[in-house]
């Protein structure tokens, strides 16, 4: 006899069980538990199976066409999209509500030569596109406009007018005919996408989708959206700051992590093609606490400049605040720095920044933010000249990072003469034209910076 498993899917991350829950054990969001049935035949009985036999065919056998990219016509973001846009490909472009998703892809619209663009609006007038696109000078004549919201009338027009991109915006503000919940609900998101995503599939045209982020900075929608997209991209930027940067965090086509950095203009996003440059403008003379590191972002190095200030803590608890660095990371090294350096700060208010609005996540960044800690500790100034990179274990050890001799080169090309690295980052024959210090434990970085 055959017997129906039933299991439990969350309909937030995605999560399956074998119970009924309240509460997701993965994502920990409430009510989001639903029961679906799994047409599986328990016990091996697999003749008890009616299905039509899916076909199988060898990779050899697999043809792989090449694809023809579009170009956005900004070369930072083609290079976060992997080196363009591809055919029937779904792309993500989630922010804060006026950090410029709507701006950037309008821009991108107008950009396009030869290339038929739809942008779809839900939430703004085609007055109000227009007078932004007017204001800010970009060639309009080519794009079409629609203002609608309603996702089977917004691929109806599309088939008819056969165009090879297309822009939602938003996805929040679309919807499906016949599912009753609300406009940005996670069914309606999760179905919308589904939706527009087969419809990209089976017709080749691309689709931009912009999505809202909530509070703690996650899309709006559930978790599995993205993984039913191509490609996950966030556009980011402080409200005081006139530098966006983009970055893919799930890509099919090119490298995750991959960074575009534009500048906000009168006339549209501008690209900047060598971001080390603004993120590294610094005052001529030293400064303590300042360390400069290279990051590996995508698939390019990036200098940035780390930034701590120490002070005298007069709270029962010091306080310890990072802007672009994970605030337990934090406290780890200052344990480590305890324990290895002796160095104490539990009676230190530590505060720590990346100059420039960027969001360092990698590990090579804690060997150079030690060290602002311990030249502001010291106040005493770290060469202008010198850079810094390295993983620190809790051992006290210090980690090589990928990349080295890239970054050790990105590094010199901006003029830095000097280096301290991982010992094993350091490479066989050095890199002309620069003194390179390897380091294996904290205990020698600290005594090549007195
Ligand atoms: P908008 O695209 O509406 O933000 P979002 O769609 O993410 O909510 O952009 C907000 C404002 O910024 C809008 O008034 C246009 C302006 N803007 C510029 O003037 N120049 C630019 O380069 C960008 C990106 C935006
Ligand atoms: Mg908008």
């Amino acid at each position: 006899m055959t017997k129906l498993h039933k299991v439990y899917h969350c309909t937030n991350c995605g999560a399956s069980s074998g119970k009924w829950a309240g509460r997701c054990p993965e994502c920990r969001e409430w009510n989001t538990i639903e029961e679906t049935v799994n047409n599986f035949v328990s016990g091996g009985e697999v003749s008890g199976y009616a299905g039509v036999m899916a076909k199988i065919r060898p990779m050899a056998e697999v043809e792989v066409d090449h694809v023809q990219r579009l170009s956005t016509g900004l070369k930072e973001f083609d290079r976060v999209l992997g080196g363009g846009l591809v055919p029937g490909s779904v792309v993500l472009v989630g922010g804060d509500p006026g950090v410029g998703k709507s701006t950037a892809l309008l821009q991108v619209c107008c950009n396009f030569k030869q290339i038929k663009a739809i942008y779809v609006t839900g939430e703004e007038s085609l007055q109000q596109i227009a007078m932004r696109a007017r204001r800010l000078g970009l060639p309009d004549k080519d794009v079409l406009l629609m203002a609608d919201t309603l996702v089977e009338n917004i691929c109806a027009a599309a088939l008819q007018e056969k165009p090879q991109v297309m822009v939602i915006d938003s996805i929040q503000t679309m919807r499906l005919a016949d599912l009753a919940t609300a406009p940005g609900s996670v069914n309606q998101v999760r179905e919308t996408t589904a939706y527009l995503t087969r419809f990209a599939k089976s017709t080749g045209i691309a689709i931009f989708l912009v999505g809202h982020v909530t509070k703690s900075g996650g899309l709006a929608g559930p978790r599995v959206l993205e993984h039913i997209i191509d490609v996950v991209c966030y556009l980011e930027g402080g409200n005081d700051s006139r530098f966006r940067i983009m970055r893919a965090i799930k890509n099919r086509y090119g490298a995750v992590n991959e960074l575009g950095v534009f500048a906000m203009t009168e006339t549209g996003l501008r690209e900047i093609s060598n971001p080390s440059a603004i993120f590294l403008s610094r005052l001529p003379e030293t400064m303590a606490g300042s360390a400069v590191m290279v990051i590996w972002e995508g698939s390019r190095p990036l200098l940035v400049e780390i930034q701590a200030l120490v002070d005298t803590s007069y709270a029962d608890q010091p306080r310890r605040l990072s802007v672009g660095l994970e605030t337990n990371r934090l406290t780890m090294l200052l344990a480590v720095l305890h324990r290895h350096g002796n160095i104490a700060s539990y009676n230190k208010d530590i505060f720590v920044n990346v100059v420039g609005g960027v969001k360092v996540v990698e590990t090579g960044a804690d060997l150079p933010l030690l060290l602002a800690i311990i030249s502001s500790i010291n106040d005493k100034p770290l060469a202008n000249d010198l850079v810094i990179f390295g993983e620190i274990g809790l051992a006290g050890e210090i980690r090589p990072v990928s990349n080295g001799q890239e970054r050790l080169r990105e590094a010199l090309k901006h003029g830095f003469k000097r280096a301290i690295v991982p010992q094993a980052n350091v490479p066989k024959n050095g890199v002309p034209g620069m003194h390179i210090d390897g380091v294996r434990k904290l205990s020698e970085v600290l005594e090549i910076i007195g």
